[in-house]
C-alpha cells in the first residue's frame, strides 16, 4: 500500500456538524481530486459514516466507479462512529457503510473515538464478527490512548485477529503520540499508526504564515484554533522557514517535506492521510513519496518541532 492514503473528510458537503468543517466540494473537484491521487500513486482512501453521514463514502465510491476502478483495485478505510452508541450498533449500521461505498469492500473497520457507551472488547468482538462474517477485511481504532490500544490489542488477539492501526492525530505541529506512550505501543504491538492532519490542516505548507488573513475565508472553526492566531503561527514560523529552506535545496515545498518527514522518521510504523479541498493540494502531496530526507535533514527538523511534542 502507498504510504500516503487520501483522507475523505473533505468530501462530506458540509453536512452534519463534522461535515460542517470544510466547505462542499462540487462533484468534479472532487472526482480531479480522487484520480489525482490515483495518478500520483495513491492506493487507499480514508472515509468514515461521521463524515456528511454517509457523504463522503458515496463520493468516494462514485468518484473511483468514474475513474474505472473496480472492487479490488483500491482500499477503502471507513470508521464507525461510537459516540452515544453500544457495540450492537457496529453491525446495525455495517449495511449503510457497505451500501455507500459499493460496489468496494471495506477493507478496514475503524472505531472513530474511544467514548462508546460499552466496552472495548464488547466493540472488539462485533468488529471480530464481522471480519468473521467477510463483511470487512480488518479492525482498526482511532484517537485510542496507550493503554486503550492495548486492550483492544489483546481483545482481537483472542479472536485470532491482530489490531492493524490506530489512526491519531500526528504532524510536526502535534508529536504528542511519540510523548505518551502511543508512538511506543504501536511499534511493541505492531500496530500501523495512521496519521491524520499530517499537516496540521493546512498549516505546514506555510500559506497561512504568509497570509495570515488567509484562515477569515474558510468556513469551519479553524479560524479560532490558537495554531492559526497570530501567536500560534510565530510560534510554528521557525519550523516553517527551517522546512522551505531545506525544500528548496531539494526542489520540493515544505508540505512535502513535512509529509516526507512523518513517513520516513519513524520506519514502516507510520502512514499519512493528508485532505485536500483542491487538486494542487494532491498534486502536491503525492510528491512527497518521491524523495527521502538525509539524516542531518531529519535530525534539524527533529530539533526544531521538538517543542511540539
Ligand atoms: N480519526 C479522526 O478523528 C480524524 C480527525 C481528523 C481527520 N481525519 C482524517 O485525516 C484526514 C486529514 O486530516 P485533516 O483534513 O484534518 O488535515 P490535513 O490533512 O493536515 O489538512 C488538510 C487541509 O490542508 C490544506 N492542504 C492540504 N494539502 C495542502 C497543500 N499541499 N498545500 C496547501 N494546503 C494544503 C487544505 O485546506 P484548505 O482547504 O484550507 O486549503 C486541506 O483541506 C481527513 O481527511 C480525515 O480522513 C481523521
Amino acid at each position: 500500500m502507498s504510504a500516503i492514503g487520501l483522507g475523505c473528510w473533505q468530501f462530506s458537503q458540509a453536512r452534519g456538524f463534522i461535515g460542517g468543517f470544510w466547505e462542499a466540494l462540487a462533484p468534479d473537484v472532487v472526482q480531479k481530486i480522487v484520480e489525482t491521487s490515483l495518478g500520483g500513486g495513491i492506493d487507499w482512501f480514508d472515509t468514515a459514516e461521521a463524515y456528511g453521514n454517509g457523504a463522503s463514502e458515496q463520493a468516494l465510491a462514485q468518484a473511483l466507479t468514474q475513474a474505472g476502478k473496480r472492487p479490488g483495485d483500491v482500499r477503502i478505510a471507513t470508521k464507525w462512529m461510537p459516540v452515544l452508541r453500544r457495540a450492537s450498533s457496529i453491525k446495525a449500521t455495517i449495511g449503510d457503510r457497505l451500501k455507500f461505498l459499493s460496489p468496494f469492500p471495506i477493507d478496514l473497520h475503524q472505531v472513530h473515538q474511544p467514548y462508546a457507551l460499552s466496552s472495548i472488547e464488547s466493540q472488539m468482538n462485533a468488529m471480530a464478527d464481522l471480519v468473521r462474517d467477510g463483511k470487512i477485511g480488518a479492525v482498526g481504532v482511532s484517537n485510542y490512548n496507550a493503554t486503550r490500544m492495548r486492550k483492544a490489542h489483546a481483545a482481537l488477539k483472542a479472536r485470532g485477529l491482530p489490531l492493524v492501526s490506530n489512526q491519531v492525530k500526528y504532524s510536526l505541529l502535534d508529536r504528542t503520540i511519540e510523548s505518551n506512550g502511543v508512538m511506543a505501543a504501536a511499534k511493541e504491538l505492531g500496530i500501523t499508526i495512521i496519521a491524520y492532519s499530517p499537516l496540521e490542516q493546512g498549516l505546514l505548507s506555510g500559506k497561512f504564515h504568509d497570509d495570515p488573513k488567509l484562515i477569515q475565508g474558510r468556513v469551519g472553526p479553524r479560524k479560532l484554533m490558537p495554531q492559526f492566531r497570530q501567536s500560534g503561527l510565530e510560534r510554528s514560523r521557525p519550523l516553517i522557514d527551517e522546512l522551505r529552506k531545506i525544500g528548496q535545496a531539494r526542489g520540493v515545498t515544505a508540505s512535502q517535506v513535512a509529509l516526507n518527514w512523518l513517513l520516513t522518521f519513524h520506519g514502516e510504523t507510520v502512514m499519512a492521510i493528508p485532505g485536500a479541498t483542491r487538486v494542487g493540494h494532491v498534486e502536491e502531496n503525492v510528491g512527497s513519496m518521491g524523495f527521502e530526507l538525509n539524516a542531518q535533514e531529519k535530525a534539524k527538523i527533529d530539533e526544531l518541532s521538538r517543542p511540539f511534542l
